[in-house]
């Protein structure tokens, strides 16, 4: 090998790294597959969440084989319901609003994150294969109990 042969090795391998990057973030993760955040928009006035036919009763609610939608109110400093139970190969869909200040829904060691803030709804779907648990974060400080926030989602078989 003469040093041009070398040259267009390592540029090769610059590139494939940078492009093994562009798939990781864009593609994730093990465990939970692809998270796609849905940007319908849809708003909620934050004082009104008890009135909404889904926030005000939050929970897992089945609505297709294999499909299921999840309601989630977010507050200082907790998630409601804390715990989701989802069953194994199944598409969740989350959605979620917080009744007061910027908060984050993190599915640890996944991809499947997304902010919440008030007077709107988060919506994320993810894919679940296998039984695990999994905890969730919030990853946006929201006070005194931030790094109190602890949640779960337990994929069921
Ligand atoms: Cu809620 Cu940090």
């Amino acid at each position: 090998m003469n040093i041009h042969t070398y040259e267009k090795f390592w540029l090769a391998a610059a590139m494939a790294l940078i492009v093994g990057f562009i798939l990781t973030i864009t593609y994730g993760t093990v465990g939970i597959g692809v998270a796609m955040v849905d940007d319908s928009g849809e708003t909620i006035n934050p004082e009104n969440i008890n009135d909404h036919p889904k926030f005000s009763s939050p929970g897992v609610e089945q609505v297709g084989e294999n499909e299921y939608d999840v309601y989630i109110q977010v507050v200082q400093f907790a998630f409601l319901p804390t715990e989701v139970e989802v069953p194994a190969n199944s598409t969740v869909n989350l959605h979620l609003t917080s009744r007061d200040v910027i908060h984050s829904y993190s599915v640890v060691g996944t991809n499947a994150n997304t902010m919440v803030i008030p007077g709107e709804v988060a919506e994320v779907t993810v894919n679940v294969d296998e039984p695990k648990e999994y905890g969730v974060i919030c990853t946006e400080y929201c006070g005194s109990g931030h790094h109190n926030m602890e949640g779960k989602l337990t994929v069921v078989p």
